[in-house]
C-alpha cells in the first residue's frame, strides 16, 4: 500500500446509488444509526461516504463551503458525531473544475481542499473525473492530475483513504496503486443484472448524456479478468457501489452480485436505503462468510477459468462461468455462475478448479482423486427472513449468526 492504508478492500455505505444528490446530515446520521443497530458496522461497514452535491461554492479565502441547508450543523460537527459512532467519514470531489453534478471541483485547489477536509476529520476521499479540462487521454496525464491530490492528502498527515474514480480511463490498473487505494474500473453501475441499457450501454455511445454509460453487473464483472493481476493489498479495482436492495434485481441476482464483488476483492460500499432495508437484503449484506472472503488478507482477485455463452434471454444475454480464488490459508474458493435464462446443472472438474493458478502467481497441482475435501457452502447458513426481521425490529439486541455449515465430500 502506497500510504499504509486499505490493506483489504474498504467497506461502508455511500449515498449515490440510492439517493443521488439528495443527501443531508439527517440521512447520514440516521443511516449510521441503522448500520450500528443492524450489526452492519460491526461486520465491517465502517465508512459513511457522502457523494456529490454537498457544497455551495468557495468562500473568499478559496475554501469549499458545505450547504447550510443540507448540513445546518456544519460538516465538522456531523463528522465528529459519526466518529463518535465508530465510523470513518468519506467526502467526494472531482479532479476537474466541477464535479459530475456540476458542483465545485478540486482541480487547482488540491492543497486547500485536502487541508480543509483534514481539519474537518475526513478519513476517505472519492475523487471523480468530471470536467477534467482535457487532462486525460494518456496514463501520464491522468497520473499527474490524480497524483496532485494524492500528495496533498499525504501532506495533511491525516490518514485518508484515497478512492480514485476515473472509470478505468487511462489504464489506472498500471499505475494507480502507486498513488491511490482503489480505482473505479468501469462506467457507473446501474441496478440491472445483465440487461443492456438501450440508451446508454456500458460503452461511450453517441447520443448519451455525458458521462452517460450504465454498466450492468455482468458488464462490470466481465471486465475484471483482463485486470485482475492489478488487484493487490492496498489497491483494489473498484467495481462500483453495491446495488443490493435497490429493487432492480431479484434475490438470486443480488446474491450473485454481492458474491462476485466479494470474490474479486472489490470495495463493498452499500448503496441502498438502510432505513428501509428488507430482511432478504440484510441477510445478503451481512453474510459473514462472504464478507470474510472479501476481506481475506490475500487481497487478490478471482480467476475466471472458463466462460460459455448459453441459454440466451430476450436481450441476447446468457452465459455460465467458473471462477476460483486462492485464500491466504491455502483454501480455494469456487464460484459457479449461472447468468443464463434458466436453472441448470454445472460441472467443474478438479482440473478446472485446481490447475493453472498462473495468473495468481501460484501453481497448485490437482489433488489426488482419493483425497477428501471439506466443502463449505458460503451461502448455506444465510440468515432466514425471520432472523433478519428480528434484527431489523430489535435493533442492537439481535446478533448475526456466524456459523458456517461444513460438509465433507469425496473428491471425484
Ligand atoms: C460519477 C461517478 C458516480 C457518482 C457521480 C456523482 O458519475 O462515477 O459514482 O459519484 O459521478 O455525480
Amino acid at each position: 500500500s502506497y500510504n499504509g492504508l486499505n490493506l483489504v478492500p474498504q467497506m461502508g455505505w455511500n449515498t449515490w446509488n440510492a439517493f443521488g444528490c439528495d443527501a443531508d446530515e439527517e440521512l447520514l446520521l440516521s443511516s449510521a444509526r441503522h448500520l450500528v443497530d443492524f450489526g452492519l458496522r460491526d461486520l465491517g461497514y465502517n465508512i459513511i461516504s457522502l457523494d456529490d452535491c454537498w457544497s455551495i461554492g468557495r468562500n473568499s479565502s478559496g475554501y469549499l463551503v458545505e450547504s447550510p441547508i443540507k448540513f445546518p450543523s456544519g460538516m465538522a460537527s456531523v463528522i465528529s458525531r459519526l466518529h463518535d459512532m465508530g465510523f470513518k467519514f468519506g467526502i467526494y470531489s472531482s479532479a476537474g473544475t466541477f464535479t459530475c453534478a456540476r458542483y465545485p471541483g478540486s482541480l487547482g485547489y488540491e492543497t486547500q481542499d485536502a487541508e480543509l477536509w483534514a481539519s474537518w476529520g475526513v478519513d476517505y476521499l472519492k475523487y471523480d473525473n468530471c470536467f477534467n479540462q482535457g487532462q486525460s487521454g494518456t496514463p501520464k496525464i491522468s497520473y499527474d492530475r490524480y497524483n496532485v491530490m494524492s500528495q496533498a492528502l499525504n501532506k495533511t498527515n491525516r490518514e485518508i483513504i484515497y478512492a480514485m474514480c476515473n472509470w478505468g480511463n487511462d489504464d489506472p490498473y498500471d499505475w494507480a496503486y502507486l498513488i491511490a487505494n482503489s480505482g473505479r474500473m468501469s462506467g457507473d453501475i446501474y441496478d440491472s443484472f445483465n440487461r443492456p441499457d438501450d440508451r446508454c450501454p456500458c460503452t461511450e455511445a453517441p447520443g448519451c448524456a455525458w458521462p452517460g454509460f450504465h454498466c450492468s453487473i455482468m458488464n462490470i464483472l466481465n471486465k475484471m479478468p483482463s485486470i485482475t493481476s492489478r488487484t493487490m493489498s492496498g489497491y483494489f479495482n473498484d467495481m462500483d457501489g453495491l446495488e443490493v436492495g435497490n429493487g432492480g434485481q431479484d434475490d438470486n441476482e443480488y446474491v450473485t452480485h454481492f458474491s462476485m464483488w466479494a470474490m474479486n476483492s472489490s470495495p463493498l460500499m452499500i448503496g441502498t436505503n438502510i432505513d428501509t432495508l428488507s430482511p432478504q437484503n440484510l441477510a445478503i449484506l451481512s453474510n459473514p462468510a462472504v464478507i470474510a472472503l472479501n476481506q481475506d488478507p490475500s487481497a487478490g482477485a478471482a480467476i475466471r477459468k472458463w466462460r460459455y455463452f448459453v441459454d440466451f434471454d430476450d436481450y441476447g444475454q446468457g452465459e455460465i462461468s467458473l471462477w476460483t480464488r486462492v485464500l491466504d490459508n491455502g483454501d480455494t474458493v469456487i464460484a459457479l455462475l449461472n447468468a443464463g435464462n434458466s436453472s441448470r446443472t454445472m460441472n467443474a472438474t478438479m482440473d478446472d478448479i485446481f490447475l493453472d493458478q498462473r495468473t495468481a502467481g501460484a501453481y497448485k497441482a490437482p489433488p489426488e482423486l482419493s483425497e477428501t475435501w471439506d466443502v463449505y457452502d458460503l451461502w448455506a447458513n444465510r440468515m432466514s427472513n425471520e432472523e433478519a426481521q428480528a434484527i431489523l425490529d430489535g435493533g442492537g439486541n439481535a446478533t448475526v449468526s456466524n456459523a458456517t455449515r461444513t460438509e465433507t465430500y469425496n473428491a471425484t
